[in-house]
């Protein structure tokens, strides 16, 4: 096996399978992540793989996109220590639009920024399965609005492709592809300074899809929109998710959005996060957001969810009401 000699960069073996991310010393407190390419992953042998993940072996299936194992997030911060996440145990197959809803400050970002690479880890394990290494593995929209100011909405849009040195004339393609499913073909050439809240929005949303992720990861990217361009959009992404199929982890407080969306919906606990209840969402796609609403079926699942998530939020209430 090769290996990166310091043991701050990746780890590249040579079986052609596994790159690990993280540095040596915490691979050694068993703190592994690795993305699996190729879905070649599991020729790994065995002892190379105990080697890998400090041991234990990563109880998902070799499908898994994402797994996580007892996964946890400790924050040090100025006044002690912030246990964002514990014991997070979660299979996620490739192509599944997985919603998570949880009460504020149950560390959903914190999640999805760990799956994006933003943020290690502290506890347990993480894999990622990366298919295609031309592609990238993950494309990230925010909570907040993140697109360049001073570029135009094609710039923004196909600002990732640019970075990959897709070719100009592919690149103009697919963009325009983007901005046109999202509705903004007539803003094309206009700065985020001209456009709408929900406009900027479809921008991000476009941006990510244009990248071709293998996984999109979005931190309740409509939250911000009144309840018609919420619609509007949330359409719209079913429409381009149905063509594209990816893996999608989607964070919302919204239940009716991840029931409209999501084919699970995740509930997590008050902080620390952990993972309450999977419920999963059988409703027939292509879906149509305003008649699922009306469906008594939709009732009963929302009522369901907020079943779960009803005593979470109040905990959460409770415990910032003491919180200095
Ligand atoms: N960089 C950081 N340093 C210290 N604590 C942090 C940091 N980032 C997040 N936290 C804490 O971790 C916990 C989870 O935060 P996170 O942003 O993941 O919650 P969330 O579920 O996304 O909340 P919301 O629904 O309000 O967006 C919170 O207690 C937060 O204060
Ligand atoms: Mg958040």
């Amino acid at each position: 096996m090769a290996g990166a000699p310091d043991g701050r960069e990746s780890i590249c073996y040579s079986a052609g399978a596994v790159r690990v991310c993280r540095p040596l010393e915490q691979r050694r407190r068993g703190r592994v992540s690795m993305v699996v390419e190729g879905g070649r992953g599991m020729a790994l042998t065995e002892a190379e793989l105990g080697e890998l993940d400090g041991g234990t072996r990563l109880r998902e299936s070799p499908t898994a996109k994402i797994a996580t194992e007892q996964l946890g997030k400790v924050f040090q911060a100025r006044n002690g220590r912030v246990v964002a996440l514990r014991e997070v145990d979660l299979v996620i197959p490739d192509g599944q639009f997985c919603c998570i809803v949880g009460p504020s400050g149950c560390g959903k970002t914190t999640l999805l920024r760990i799956l994006a690479g933003l943020e290690e880890h502290t506890d347990g394990r993480l894999k990622l399965t990366h298919a295609d290494p031309t592609k990238p593995l993950n494309s990230m929209v925010f909570q907040e609005q993140s697109i360049f100011p001073w570029m135009t909405v094609e710039s923004n849009v196909g600002y990732g492709l640019k970075m990959r040195r897709v070719g100009g004339r592919q690149r103009r393609e697919i963009v325009e592809y983007y901005v046109d499913k999202v509705g903004l073909a007539a803003f094309r050439r206009a700065y985020p300074h001209q456009l709408s809240g929900g406009m900027k929005q479809r921008v991000s949303v476009a941006r990510a899809f244009a990248n071709d992720p293998e996984i999109l990861l979005m931190d309740e990217p409509f939250a911000a929109l009144d309840e018609q361009n919420k619609n509007l959009l949330q359409e719209e992404l079913l429409k381009i998710w149905e063509e594209s199929k990816k893996t999608v982890v989607f964070i919302t407080h919204s239940i009716d959005e991840a029931l409209v969306l999501g084919d699970r919906v995740l509930v997590m606990t008050a902080s620390p996060g952990t993972l309450k209840a999977d419920i999963p969402v059988e409703f027939p796609r292509p879906r149509q957001v305003y008649e699922l609403k009306a469906s008594p079926a939709f009732g009963e699942l929302a009522y369901n969810v907020w079943s779960q998530l009803r005593d979470e939020v109040m905990r959460a209430r409770d415990e910032e009401a003491v919180r200095p």
